[in-house]
């Protein structure tokens, strides 16, 4: 499957996709990295590792419509199958979202459908919960809701802070982000009542 990639920053999820895809034998090719921000450090990532970059400014356009257009347009162009969102930050409308129904991915780094939106770390040690973790979702139009196809877990330890454990927590998110690309690239994936459902996989 040919698969593009948005970043707005790091990139750090976007260059395990790399490594997942350069390993021989994963069904997945990445054929395009795009960037809302001119300024990602994750675009030098990527082109390091030969990669064909594109920067699609949400400032530069109109409204956000104008700004989905142009990224709509880019994905065709480039033949994207499937869309990898890895720390994009601009929320997309319904009508983008629907255009890839089913075939967009995205990362959030909470254990779904608890704490969704931003500051997940910090949250999860208000709340005291005990164990966090990541998730690796189909996108639908409501931020950080849809089929989740895998998640990672840790035990939280009392002297954890947030940057410990964003830190743990991303050493999981690299690991699934390319096991849950895998399963999407190989068709194994079915929605049903909402739920993504693996063909293959003990259930
Ligand atoms: C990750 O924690 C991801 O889960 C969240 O934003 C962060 C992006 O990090 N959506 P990176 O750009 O992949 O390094």
């Amino acid at each position: 499957a040919r698969v593009a990639v948005l970043i707005s920053g790091r990139g750090s999820n976007m260059e395990a996709l790399i490594e997942a895809c350069a390993t021989p034998g994963f069904p997945a090719t990445l054929v395009s990295v795009v960037s809302n921000r001119p300024e990602a450090p994750g675009l030098a990532k990527a082109r390091a590792a030969g990669l064909s970059t594109t920067v699609i400014d949400h400032r530069a356009h109109a409204d956000r419509p104008a700004f989905e257009e142009a990224l709509h347009a880019h994905l065709v162009d480039v033949g994207a199958e499937l869309v990898c969102l890895a720390g994009f930050m601009r929320l997309l409308t319904a009508g983008f979202v629907e255009r890839w129904q089913d075939r967009m991915l995205n990362i959030h780094p909470s254990l779904l459908p608890s704490f969704k939106g931003l500051h997940t770390h910090e949250r999860a040690l208000e709340a005291g919960v005990r164990v966090h973790g990541c998730t690796v979702h189909l996108v639908r139009p409501d931020m950080d809701n849809g089929p989740i196809l895998a998640q990672a877990a840790l035990a939280i330890a009392p002297d954890d802070t947030p940057d410990s454990l964003a830190a743990r927590v991303l050493t999981l998110e690299h690991r699934i982000y390319p096991l849950a690309l895998r399963l999407m690239a190989e068709g194994r994936v079915r929605v049903v009542d909402g739920r993504a459902l693996v063909d293959g996989a003990a259930s």
